[in-house]
C-alpha cells in the first residue's frame, strides 16, 4: 500500500505533483481560474471588503502564503489567523468580509468552532477542505475541495501543496473579478501556476542532494529557518515539519527580525536554512545571510536556478526552477518536506506516526 515507498509520507510527497494537477486543471477555463463549481461568483469576490483566512497547523502556514497571495494580485485586504485563537478573540468581521476556513480533515475541533463562530456572526464562510462530506466543508457555504486524495502520514505534505494551489486560485479569480489584474495578466499567471507541477520533477528527483544535507545537519539540535514574505510563510512550515517527525528543535524567523534578539543565538555552526526564492527582496535576505555567516553560521540557502549568489555566501545551495516568484512557494516545499523526511529517517523516527501526534485533531 506504500507503492514501493519505505513510507507514507515518502509517497505522498511523490504525490504532490498529480494532486496539484487534479486540483488546478478541472478549475481552468479558457486560460482563466473558474471557481463557479462552489457557487462563487464574481459578482460577489467584487463586492469584498476583506478576507479571513483560519486553519490550524500546515493549513494556516498554506493559509499565510494565501493571504500574501490575494494582498499582491488582488489588492484585497487579507488577514490570517489560528483557529484556537480566532474562536476565542472576539473578531470584527464586517458583513462584506469573507472567512475562508483550510482544512486537510474537514474535523478538526478548533476550526470547526471557528467557521461556525463566523457564521454566527454574520460572515459567509468558503471551505478549503480535502475530505469530501467532512463536518467542514458541510458546514461552510461553498466548499472548494482540495484533490490530494486520501494523506496517511501524520504529517501533512501534499495536502498543503493543494491547499497552496486553491488558495492561488482564488487570489487570481479575486483580482480578475476586482478588475485588480486584467485578463492578459491573470492569463499570464494562470499558465504560470499549471506549469508548477511538472517543474517540481526535478526538485523530487533531487532526493539525494537534500538527503546528503540532512546527512550534514542530522546531529543538530537546535537550527533556524528564515524568509521574507512568501519566505517567511514557507520558512514556519519547513520548521513545523522538522519538529514534528525529526524532533529537532527549530525556530522559522523573518530575515529582517534576526537583529532584533534572536541572532544572540547564532554562533560557530549554528545551522541556517535560508529561503531567497523572492526577487523582490533576494538582496535584502541575502545581506541576513551574511550576518548570519559573519558569526559562524553554517548556512544551506533555497534560491532560484538563475539567482546570482556570491561565491561563499552560503556553505550550501540548493537551486530551485524557475517561476514567477508568486508561485515559488509550490517549488519551495518539496526540499523542505525532503530536509524534515531525511533528518526523521536518519536519527531512526517513527516518520509516519510521530509521538504525541494524531492525524485529526477532534479534541480542543
Ligand atoms: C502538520 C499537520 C498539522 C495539521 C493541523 C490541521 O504536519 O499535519 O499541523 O495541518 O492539525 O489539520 P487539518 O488540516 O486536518 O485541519
Amino acid at each position: 500500500e506504500k507503492g514501493g515507498y519505505p513510507h507514507f509520507m515518502l509517497k505522498e510527497i511523490h504525490e504532490q505533483q498529480a494532486a496539484l494537477q487534479a486540483t488546478i486543471g478541472p478549475r481552468i477555463k479558457n486560460g482563466l481560474p473558474d471557481l463557479s463549481e462552489c457557487g462563487l461568483t464574481d459578482e460577489y469576490l467584487k463586492g469584498l471588503t476583506g478576507i479571513h483566512i483560519v486553519g490550524c497547523g500546515t493549513a494556516m502556514h498554506a493559509g499565510m502564503v494565501g493571504r500574501t497571495a490575494i494582498e499582491k494580485m488582488a489588492r484585497l485586504p487579507a488577514f490570517t489567523q489560528i483557529a484556537s485563537e480566532f474562536r476565542y478573540s472576539d473578531p470584527i468581521l464586517h458583513p462584506g468580509d469573507l472567512v475562508v476556513i483550510i482544512s486537510q480533515s474537514g474535523e478538526t475541533l478548533d476550526t470547526l468552532a471557528a467557521l461556525k463562530l463566523a457564521r454566527e456572526k454574520g460572515a459567509k464562510t468558503l471551505a478549503v477542505v480535502n475530505v469530501v462530506g467532512s463536518s467542514i466543508a458541510r458546514a461552510a457555504d461553498w466548499t472548494l475541495y482540495t484533490h490530494a486524495g486520501p494523506e496517511i502520514a501524520v504529517a501533512s505534505t501534499k495536502a498543503y501543496s493543494v491547499q497552496l494551489a486553491v488558495m492561488y486560485l482564488l487570489a487570481l479569480r479575486l483580482a480578475l473579478a476586482r478588475g485588480a489584474l486584467d485578463e492578459h495578466e491573470v492569463g499570464y499567471l494562470t499558465e504560470q501556476l499549471q506549469k508548477a507541477p511538472a517543474l517540481q520533477q526535478p526538485l523530487l528527483k533531487n532526493c539525494d542532494q537534500i538527503q546528503y544535507l540532512a546527512s550534514q545537519f542530522m546531529n543538530s539540535t537546535d537550527l533556524f529557518f528564515m524568509g521574507r514574505g512568501f519566505d517567511y510563510s514557507l520558512s514556519l512550515e519547513g520548521s513545523l515539519k522538522l519538529k514534528e517527525i525529526s524532533y529537532v528543535h527549530s525556530e522559522a524567523y523573518a530575515a529582517g527580525e534576526l537583529k532584533h534578539g534572536t541572532i544572540s543565538l547564532v554562533t560557530e555552526g549554528t545551522p541556517v536554512i535560508a529561503l531567497a526564492t523572492q526577487d523582490d527582496v533576494f538582496e535584502k535576505t541575502l545581506s541576513n545571510v551574511k550576518e548570519v555567516k559573519t558569526r559562524g553560521a553554517r548556512v544551506i540557502l533555497l534560491c532560484k536556478e538563475e539567482a546570482v549568489v556570491p561565491e561563499g555566501a552560503a556553505d550550501y545551495v540548493v537551486r530551485l526552477p524557475r517561476l514567477e516568484s508568486v508561485f515559488m512557494p509550490l517549488l519551495m516545499i518539496v526540499p523542505l518536506q525532503l530536509f524534515a523526511y531525511y533528518m526523521s529517517v536518519l536519527r531512526g523516527c517513527d516518520v509516519d506516526k510521530p509521538r504525541n501526534l494524531a492525524k485529526s485533531v477532534t479534541v480542543e
